[in-house]
């Protein structure tokens, strides 16, 4: 399925003029270092010791080593030509144990920042992607309503120091997946499997960001908003049950966080959907018009499209990220998958961007993450072909290209990642990155990929 007309395919390969070309890292999943400096135990350094937690028992240890090695990672970023770097600053760095600022930890952010300016490479801040000091995890974490003006304390910290080099802020990284996958399912950190604490962790996010919009506003002038993970949600057929399963399934996943950002509130559907959860008592007098401050930018972090259909019995108790759709079936269409099991479904990207464009007020959108992870392996002569991964880019920056042929007011693309790194409960062994790390030596090496991603931002345009 495409939304595009076959009449404009080939319109134009090129990109608008000041299009952003980057590439995406997060700080858990690539710094190490996880005690230097007076950093201490986020909620993921916790879980990564629990047995099992973590596929093969790997931790935040060694990492990408990025902490001590940004400086030449940014030389590697300078040779790909990349015109961003998106990172996120860790908040057990910055305020460990949630208590009062470490300016150790804050000027490593700094000293990355500074190093990118030098470069010629926008910087671009995710104040949160997950790692949740532990301290605060102790006071009940997300589902503790505290924890968002903590949120906006620590954000105000960070952007004011960085405030004059920054040149974009994200105040959260996929909220939905903090929600969900760390108090519904368990499958992330912390690991807490309740679904009225995977709402209250949701309210509570979304409540966070609206108050580190209003902080960050008041330190720099610089394009503000929320990264979320979204995707088009297909009913496997027409009848009630499928339809009214994507239904639910899209109102979680994608209309719980959007609505309330860009339109003012919850939907009503999805609002009577999660009252057993007890979303409607969560919401305090003015909370809507926090979470509604005006964001500058969405960033979309697509992935791949949901084919729905209804449970076919009885949900059987599991814990789960499906909070109030539990049991709902996720159907394959038939293509191929990445090494994460995920369908390679470039046209629900174009679909996604078209869709925001149309449905919600219109604000800039920038796709901060997308890409795919392969069995990527260094060839005897030190070179790593991974042409799976090429044509998963080539056959989405399309998409991309076809979404702004459409109207659609797309600024900039981030790969994820830059580099291979710890890829959450599924260790090290899922490799996303443009460049390969060994996580023995750490040593380096570009993937084809970053040589074709390479010649993408050179020409500004697609090959034909
Ligand atoms: C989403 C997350 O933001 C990122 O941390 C993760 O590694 C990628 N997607 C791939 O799963």
């Amino acid at each position: 399925m495409s939304v595009l007309p076959e009449s404009t395919r080939s319109v134009s390969l090129r990109f608008p003029t000041g299009f952003v070309w980057g590439a995406a890292t997060a700080s858990f999943q690539v710094e190490g270092s996880t005690t230097a400096d007076g950093r201490t135990d986020s909620t993921w350094d916790a879980f990564c010791r629990r047995p099992g937690a973590v596929v093969n028992g790997d931790t935040g240890e060694p990492a990408a080593d990025h902490y001590r090695r940004y400086s030449s990672d940014v030389d590697l970023m300078s040779s790909l030509g990349l015109g961003a770097y998106r990172f996120s600053v860790a908040w057990p760095r910055v305020r460990p144990d949630a208590g009062p600022v470490n300016p150790a930890g804050l000027d490593f952010y700094d000293r990355l920042v500074d190093r990118l300016l030098e470069a010629g490479i926008e910087p671009w801040a995710t104040l949160y992607h997950w790692d949740l000091p532990q301290a605060l995890q102790e006071q009940g974490g997300w589902t503790s309503r505290e924890t968002a003006y903590r949120f906006a304390e620590y954000a105000a910290t960070v952007a004011e120091r960085l405030a004059d080099r920054v040149a974009g802020w994200m105040t959260m990284n996929e909220p939905w997946c903090q929600a969900f996958l760390g108090y519904g399912s368990g499958r992330h950190a912390p690991g807490v499997t309740s679904g009225r604490s995977a709402i209250a962790a949701a309210h509570h996010l979304l409540l966070g960001h609206g108050l580190a919009m209003e902080r960050i506003r008041a330190a720099s002038a610089k394009p503000a908003g929320i990264t979320l993970n979204l995707f088009p949600v297909h009913a496997a057929s027409t009848s009630d049950e499928d339809t009214d399963t994507a239904r639910r399934v899209d109102g979680l996943q994608n209309r719980l966080f959007l609505d309330p950002v860009l339109r003012g509130g919850y939907p009503a559907d999805v609002l009577t959907d999660l009252a057993p959860y007890g979303l409607p008592e969560l919401i305090q007098h003015g909370d809507p018009e926090i979470i509604a401050a005006p964001v500058d930018l969405l960033g979309v972090n697509y992935y791949r499209a949901l084919l729905v259909a209804a449970p076919d019995g009885p949900h059987d108790g599991s814990p789960s990220e499906w909070v109030g759709v539990e049991g709902a079936r996720f159907l394959s269409s038939g293509q191929p998958v990445t090494e994460s099991g995920w369908e390679v479904q470039p046209d629900g990207l174009a679909e996604l961007l078209v869709h925001l464009h149309r449905e919600y007020p219109a604000v800039p959108l920038y796709v901060t993450e997308n890409g795919a992870a392969y069995p990527d392996v260094v060839g005897p002569s030190g070179e790593v072909v991974d042409h799976d991964r090429i044509a998963f880019l080539d056959g989405h920056l399309r998409a991309a290209l076809a979404a702004i042929q459409q109207g659609v007011d797309l600024r900039g693309y981030f790969y994820w990642s830059l580099l291979d790194n710890l890829e959450w409960a599924e260790g090290y062994a899922k490799r996303f990155g443009l460049v390969h790390v060994d996580f023995e030596t750490q040593r380096r090496t570009p993937k084809e990929s970053a040589r074709w991603y390479a010649d993408v931002i050179g020409r500004n345009g697609l090959p034909a």
